[in-house]
Parts: structure tokens; sequence; C-alpha cells
């Protein structure tokens, strides 16, 4: 695999240094990484270890929980519940970008509860945020006998839920394509709002599955210039239909980004697909880690791939290619 430039969502931030500064774990910063020069190859405007030192050699506190009140609760078909939950302005407009999400759980459980859950979208004039959650198991089923005016916890703001942020944000004035399966619809609105306010001309693959309909049809009738509905996948492989649909698309449109919002199998067989047919297409998709403390530390998100090389998902930016190639996902 080639080299691999990456950076840490968090650098710069409030919340930078963190905990794996003070163990010398820093993913960025050499001399915070047990080394005793300085390697940044990476600059990005900010000195991790002049900000370590100018805070008295200790991490800056992580992100604290908020009790946010439900303001609105939708259920759609049998098992997505769509949140609306109050927060402050300041909360509000740090989880407006692309790859925002929350860790959230109802208030009389622990800490063990929290699910990391995308933002779908935000409200800055009236301070809400939306959030459609899928029922599958212990902790996201704990969430659906919460009702409108009680409070859920929520432990933000995170960055980190999509792979290739850059390739979202150079975008402008191009053709993107968007595919969303399933819940990854809600995760689909933020980059689908961002294109669009940057002049980027959007068409959507839609694929329900493994709902009837969409949650999102106000969000497309806004923002996409066209909406395909297609089977995207079948035992594992991108069906016919989508393949022929997806060469359609890119011979015929331009297309200079492609977007996925879907589980890892579909993110990495539409990559795949997409640079068999021009590599020069950019990619991005969700990021489908298992994350407990998106702090660094739980090690939950950890991936080593066939390179060997350890990556801390809920902190690495990088490209795609680096986290799904040479890796079991079956
Ligand atoms: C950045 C990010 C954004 C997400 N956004 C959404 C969203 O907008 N809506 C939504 O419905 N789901 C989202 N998910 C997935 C959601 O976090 C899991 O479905 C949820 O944690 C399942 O927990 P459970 O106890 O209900 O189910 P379980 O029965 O424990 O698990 C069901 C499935 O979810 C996976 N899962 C369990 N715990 C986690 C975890 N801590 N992190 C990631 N996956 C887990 C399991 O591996 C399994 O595949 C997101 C995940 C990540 C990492
Ligand atoms: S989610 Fe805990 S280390 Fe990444």
């Amino acid at each position: 695999m080639s080299y691999e430039p990456y950076d840490c969502i968090d650098v710069g931030s409030e919340f930078c240094p963190c905990h794996l500064a003070e163990t010398g774990d820093c993913i960025l910063c050499s001399q915070l990484a047990g080394k005793d020069f300085c390697d940044c190859s990476n600059w990005n405007g900010v000195c991790i270890y002049q900000e370590y030192a100018s805070n008295n050699y200790k991490a800056r506190d992580g992100r604290k929980y908020y009790s946010c009140k439900i303001v609105q609760k939708n259920k759609f078909e049998d098992n997505v519940i769509i949140f609306t939950v109050e927060a402050s302005d300041k909360l509000v407009s740090e989880l407006v970008h692309a790859g925002s999400y929350v860790f959230v759980r109802r208030p009389d459980t622990d800490t063990s509860f929290d699910a990391p859950i995308s933002i779908m979208d935000t409200d800055t004039r009236n301070n809400t945020i939306t959030i459609a959650i899928e029922l599958k198991g212990v902790k996201t089923k704990a969430l659906d006998v919460l009702k409108p005016g009680e409070e859920l916890l929520v432990k933000a703001p995170f960055w980190n839920g999509i792979l290739g942020l850059k390739n979202i944000y150079k975008i402008k004035n191009s053709k993107c394509l968007i595919v969303a399966r399933g819940i990854g619809q809600a995760p689909m609105i933020p980059p689908l709002k961002h294109l669009h306010a940057n002049d980027n001309e959007i068409i959507v693959v839609l694929d329900n599955s493994p709902y009837k309909n969409s949650f999102v049809n106000e969000y497309l009738e806004k923002y996409a210039s066209k909406i395909i509905q297609c089977n995207t996948i079948c035992r594992g492989k991108i069906t016919e239909e989508f393949n022929n649909v997806l060469k359609d698309l890119i011979s015929n449109n331009d297309i200079s980004l492609v977007h996925c919002d879907a589980a890892d199998i579909l993110n990495y067989e539409l990559m795949k697909a997409v640079e068999d047919i021009d590599k020069n297409i950019k990619y991005s998709c969700c990021n489908n880690a298992k994350m407990c403390c998106g702090e660094g530390v739980c090690g939950c998100c950890t991936r080593k791939n066939n390179d060997r090389k350890l990556r801390r998902l809920c902190k690495m930016q990088t490209e795609p290619k680096y986290v799904l190639e040479g890796r079991r996902i079956f």
C-alpha cells in the first residue's frame, strides 16, 4: 500500500492535546509519540507539542455529557426512531459539519450504553439536532422508551463519522454521486447539504432496504438534482442493476466525487467499482468502526490491516482505501 497521508480529526480543536499525548501515543506529533525529534510531515498550522507545553504538559478535558430535552420523536416503519433534541447554540454549531456524530444514552443507564449516532440535521435557529436511530440491540432499544419532554444524555461533539472528509470539503461546482442504503440515509444529509451549498450538482442513488420507504424524502427533494431508487447489493456483491446505473452515471455525467453511506461491504465494493471505471474520481464513505469512547482511549475502534499499522479510527482521518483494503469485511 502507498504512503498514507492522514490527520487527527481533533488537531487544533479545544480537545487537543488529548490523553494520547500524555502517554506518548499521539497519532500526529512525533515528540508526543516517544521520539526526540520533530517530524511534522502534515503540518496543520498548530504545534501539538507547543499546545501541550502551554497546558502544563497535561491533556485538555475531553467531551462532556449534556442533558438534552427531546422536543420531537417520530417512529419510521417498525424500528427507526427519529429524535429532535434541544442543545446549546455552541453545541449545535459544532455539529453542523459533515461527519459529525454524538454518543447518546438514556439518563438512567451507565456509560456502557453510549451509542455513536450520526447527526442527521441541525437547526441553528431553534438550537436543535436531529438523529435517526435503528433499533438493533441493547443500547438502541433502551432509547425507545423515551418520550418527548424527557431528557436524552448526549456526549459530543465528535467529527470523524466520515473517511475521506477532505474530498467532500474540496469539491466545488462539480457533479457528485451519493449512494445511501438503509439507515445510511441519516448520515447522508450533512454531506448532501454541504455539497449542495458549494454549488455541486448531486445525484443520489437510494437503496431503502431493509425499509419499504425513505425517511429523508424532504431533504432529497431540496438538495438532490436526481434520485435513482436501486437495489445496490446482494450476497456481498454489487447488483448488476447498480453496476449498470453506476457505469451510465459516471460515463455521462463527469462525476468528480462519489460518497457512500452504507455497511462496509458496500462502501468497499463501490470504492473498487468506481476505481475500475475512473481512478481520478474522489471517494468518501461513512466511518463504520465500533466506537465506545470516541476519545482514543477504549481501543474499540482500533484496526490493524495487512499492513500491520494500528489505526485508531475515532481519531484518524484518512482515505477510505487505507481502512477498507486489506481487511476482512465479511
Ligand atoms: C460514527 C458512527 C455513526 C453511527 N450513526 C448511526 C446512526 O445515525 N443511526 C444508527 O441507527 N446507527 C448508527 N451507528 C451504528 C450504531 O452505533 C449501532 O447500531 C449501535 O451502537 C448498536 O448498538 P446496540 O446495542 O443497539 O446493538 P448491538 O446488538 O450491540 O449491535 C448491533 C450492531 O451494531 C454494532 N455495534 C454495536 N455497538 C457498536 C458501537 N459502539 N459502535 C459501532 N457499532 C456498534 C454491532 O457490531 C452490530 O453490528 C453509527 C455508528 C458509528 C460508529
Ligand atoms: S472509540 Fe475508544 S479508542 Fe476510539
